[in-house]
């Protein structure tokens, strides 16, 4: 794997042209990128990671002109999404255009499109001159990468290339929404909220259904786990007795509200921290979480690493 620094752009877009995966920076996460048109680099990435064939990957434009090259009816909706949140952390789910490959939409008639905000993706889409279709840049259920460490420890054996973009803005992936069922929808809760997008939109979104969610199978595996196992409290009582306990156990303590001598899990580190717990070889992760007073998009990810 080569490691390319923020001003060799040109030479990760040679990459692209010559059938390599390219892993680069974005606002949310790490992501691992292919030309949108290129199916034999797109089967590259699912290999690499060893994502299921059925999960889509999200198309990265750099200027709306891209839009009708890869989607079809697009909703006058769409467009006011995209002027208050373009570019920046959000992906839209939109009807496919036949001439984007089925491998990329997991092999669904429909296309999730974002603009990512971060320069270096920014000026490696728009040098390559079409839209990047990348997934998170971490092996298939693993924390997301919000580092280009993060990156190195999944892919150092990958062909391809990683450019060196530092740590993510946000640290925890895009808002998911859906335009093609009837009313607008959530599908994973991201960096931008529902209510900001209720009103910017003055509408309430609906609520995903069932069928929504299966046909968004991010959704549905097992997702964002370390190997470190997790030892959850809800209770600060019980939490109190379990650390008083004298142990060998290498633990790592995690807390989603102050605690002294607790790490504070916010949804910007959390990938972080469980990175660090398994880089570190602890023996558990104490976490101590009150959901009810947690956001969103870090309920989601906490909830799906344990339960
Ligand atoms: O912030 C992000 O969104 C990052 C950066 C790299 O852009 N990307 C990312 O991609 O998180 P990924 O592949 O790890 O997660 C994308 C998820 C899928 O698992 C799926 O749940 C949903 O977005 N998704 C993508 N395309 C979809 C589609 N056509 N229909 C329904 N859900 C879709
Ligand atoms: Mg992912």
């Amino acid at each position: 794997m080569e490691v390319l620094k923020p001003y060799q752009i040109e030479q990760a877009v040679e990459l692209l042209k010559n059938n390599q995966i390219v892993a680069f920076p974005t606002e949310t996460v790490y992501g691992l990128g292919a030309p949108i048109f290129n199916e034999d680099s797109i089967k590259k990435i699912f290999s690499t990671k060893g994502r299921p064939s059925d999960n889509p990957l999200i198309a990265h434009i750099s200027h709306l002109d891209q839009i009708p090259e890869i989607a079809l009816s697009i909703p006058s909706i769409f467009y006011e999404l995209a002027e208050r949140f373009f570019p920046g952390p959000l992906t839209v789910i939109l009807k496919k255009h036949p001439r984007v490959p089925l491998i990329a939409s997991g092999g669904r008639e429909t296309i999730g499109i974002r603009m990512p905000s971060h320069p270096i993706a920014h000026d490696l889409i728009q040098r390559l001159g079409q839209p990047i279709v990348a997934p998170s840049a971490n092996l298939s259920g693993r924390p997301s990468s919000t580092s280009f460490q993060h990156v190195l420890d999944d892919f150092k054996d990958f062909q391809g290339a990683i450019i060196d973009g530092g740590v993510c803005f946000y640290g925890i992936e895009s808002t998911v929404i859906s335009l093609t069922s009837n009313t607008p929808c959530i599908l994973r809760y991201g960096c931008i909220s529902q209510q900001e997008i209720e009103l910017h939109l003055g509408i309430k979104l609906g609520l995903a259904q069932d069928q929504d969610l299966k046909a968004s199978p991010g959704t549905r595996y097992q997702h964002y786990t370390p190997q470190t196992k997790i030892k959850l409290f809800q209770n600060k009582q019980d939490l109190m007795t379990y650390v008083s306990q004298k142990t060998l156990l290498k633990q790592l303590f995690l807390s989603t509200e102050f605690l002294e001598g607790f790490h504070t899990v916010s949804a910007f580190n959390l990938y972080a921290l469980l990175r660090e717990a398994d880089r570190n070889q602890m023996d558990e992760i104490v976490l101590f979480c009150l959901f009810s007073n947690v956001n969103p998009a870090l309920k989601d990810r906490l909830s799906r690493i344990v339960f």
